[in-house]
């Protein structure tokens, strides 16, 4: 996830704007910044590694000259956050200016016909090319500027906005888009484009938004929208946009984690799109390792717990998932140079979950993590780390990031399981089908379930306690949307293997008491239903995520939300969990609490 913003001003000078769109852009990403002017027919390119605010102390963003510009504000994918890396890009004649977000996919394809078309690329990123694409439509192709940009994003797969401008048309702006997002802006004093409304805002309240496969051609007055595969023109007038400045940051949600719930089919479409190196590279260790410990602490080790079943059933890799703050306790002493640690952090910087990697490096082991900010201590620490690319989470309560987790961790068995060749080439064909459909099954959750989950909610809101049960891998769903609802509505809870509540739990129960049991239909689907029985024998009230058309469970519940049918076992915990992730939400909004910010967490805990 990155932020992009340009301008084409009748007047003035872009840079002051550009740089405060990107201040309003940061929340999107902040490893390196970079702006891009034309002035007198020339370019002018400031852009630094760090911060906005340090890279402006340094280089003064506010003092490019020319009125037309773009800027950016990275979250690095492709290639580390150093100067070289950030945007934006340049052609091998420095005439081209390009910013980009999104993942190209087929880069390296594209980046070494380039370069044996003899273009000199001095960066690693999936960006830099797209300006040299640029160049060859304009010098070799002798295309227009927005010709030369639609032929080179045509060759592109993957997600990407674009923004370019060149000396060579240089009062416009040309921009593209596909699945990442895209908006412009309109005014009196120029036009606009950035990756969401929020940075447009304080600038205009007319606002066009660009949908995939759309390719816009701005200039200080007028706008076009054409269409990338056949270049036919699009008609769209701007929409009046009258956000509240909170609804503005919150894009038009009421709270982050509600935004952060509707950006899983975004986020789980990138950790689609991560790198093969690297997720072979770690599948290799993993698969060498004598033994494997999954580290991690609360949502981030609920995602381990779902690992380790993964590992186990596709690739007969036994892992143990431990709870970080437990790691050296239970396991310092057996610890060493040939056992492997997968950390998986989100903020790469939980002081447990770092104790326990400098525990196991000390005594020689592999450090493997997995982790959604590049640059954070674990990816210092680490051999090899994986970007799990879901963008800044700003909700307290992990929710898009645990399913990126899970994805990451899901695509890292399906590796191990084929380096050792446990798996079927038509149970590889149709895990890969069932990953490639994650994000479309996410949206239909949250288009179907939402308002059902509201009612439910309502329903159960002044409950004293809930129990939430999952057999197998749905243990771990479970888990993770038992702590949901404790830690943003305060609702005391307990989760279990749906085995072990007769161990002693069951004796909660009593005539309206509160269950929540995850059933995906795989084989443990059989016993969860007596496990159902026993609930309601007891007057318990049932409220079941099944997979749609699941009478057998669906008559029996009190209450049920549906997920798409098909996921299968292994995989169901990132679908299934985005339902107790609403319930949860919806219970915070219900029992009047702020679920952005739940009393006495933080986002990133850095204490023992
Ligand atoms: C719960 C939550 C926490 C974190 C935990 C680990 O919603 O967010 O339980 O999962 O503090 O954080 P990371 O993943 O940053 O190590």
């Amino acid at each position: 996830m990155c932020g992009i913003f340009g301008c084409a001003l009748r007047e003035g000078n872009a840079a002051p704007i550009i740089h405060a769109a990107l201040k309003r852009l940061e929340y999107r990403g902040y490893d390196s910044v970079g702006e891009a002017t034309i002035s007198d027919g020339k370019l002018y390119v400031k852009k630094d590694r760090g911060k906005i605010d340090a890279v402006h102390k340094i280089h003064n963003l506010d003092d490019l000259p020319g009125s037309i510009g773009i800027g950016h504000t990275r979250w690095a994918t492709h290639g580390a956050p150093l100067q070289v890396n950030a945007h934006p890009h340049l052609d091998c004649k420095k005439q081209i200016a390009v910013i980009h977000n999104g993942i190209i996919e087929n880069f390296t394809e594209l980046r070494l016909e380039l370069e044996a078309r003899g273009h000199v690329l001095k960066s690693k990123t999936d960006t830099e090319m797209i300006a040299h694409l640029i160049e060859d439509g304009l010098n070799v192709g002798n295309l227009k500027f927005a010709d030369a940009v639609l032929e080179a994003v045509k060759k592109l797969e993957g997600s990407y906005s674009v923004a370019v401008i060149s000396t060579n048309e240089p009062d416009k702006i040309v921009c593209a888009r596909n699945e990442s997002p895209l908006v412009i802006g309109v005014a009196a004093e120029g036009l606009y484009c950035a990756s969401d409304i929020p940075a447009l805002l304080p600038l205009t309240k007319k606002i066009v938004i660009v949908e995939n496969g759309e390719l816009v051609t701005l200039s200080r007055d007028d706008f076009e929208i054409r269409k990338i595969v056949d270049s036919s023109i699009v008609e769209r007038k701007p929409k009046l946009i009258d956000w509240s400045p909170e609804m503005a940051v919150k894009d038009g949600y009421p709270h982050f984690m509600l935004k952060e719930i509707h950006e899983q089919p975004q986020t789980l479409r990138s950790t689609l799109r991560l790198q093969e190196h690297y997720l072979d590279l770690m599948a290799t260790f993993l698969e060498r390792a004598r033994e494997v410990f999954l580290v991690a602490c609360g949502t981030s080790y609920h995602a381990c717990l779902a690992g380790s079943y993964m590992f186990s059933k596709l690739a007969f890799l036994g892992t143990y998932p431990v709870i970080a703050s437990e790691c050296v306790e239970q396991h310092g002493k057996s610890i060493g140079i040939d056992s492997t640690i997968l950390a998986v952090s989100q903020s790469g910087e939980t002081s447990d979950t770092l104790a326990a990697v400098m525990t196991a490096r000390e005594r020689a082991a592999t450090i493997l993590g997995l982790t959604n900010v590049v640059d954070s201590t674990l990816t210092r620490v680490s051999r090899v780390y994986i970007d799990q690319q879901s963008g800044p989470e700003i909700g307290v309560a992990a929710t898009k990031t645990f399913t990126s987790q899970v994805s990451v961790l899901a695509q890292l068995a399906l590796r191990v399981a084929k380096k050792r060749g446990k798996v079927s080439q038509d149970e590889m064909d149709y895990l890969g089908e069932r990953l490639k459909n994650l994000p479309n099954d996410a949206e239909t959750i949250i288009r179907r379930q939402e308002e059902k989950v509201r009612h439910i909610a309502k329903k159960y809101k002044d409950a004293k306690a809930f129990l939430f049960l999952g057999r197998g891998i749905s243990t771990a769903t479970a888990y993770e949307g038992r702590l949901k609802l404790m830690e943003i509505a305060y609702v005391p809870a307990i989760a279990l293997p749906a085995g072990e509540s007769k161990h002693g739990p069951i004796g909660l129960v009593e005539p309206g008491f509160p269950v929540v049991i995850v059933c995906p239909k795989d084989e443990t689907h059989k016993t969860v239903i007596g496990n159902i029985m026993e609930m309601k024998a007891r007057g318990a009230s049932v409220i079941a995520v099944v997979e749609e058309g699941d009478q057998e469970i669906e008559k029996l519940a009190d209450d049920y939300v549906e997920v798409p049918k098909g996921i299968g076992e292994v995989l169901s915990p990132i679908l299934f969990v985005i339902p107790l992730q609403l319930l949860a939400y919806c219970m915070a909004v219900e029992k009047g609490y702020d679920p952005d910010m739940p009393r006495n967490l933080a986002k990133s805990v850095t204490v023992k």
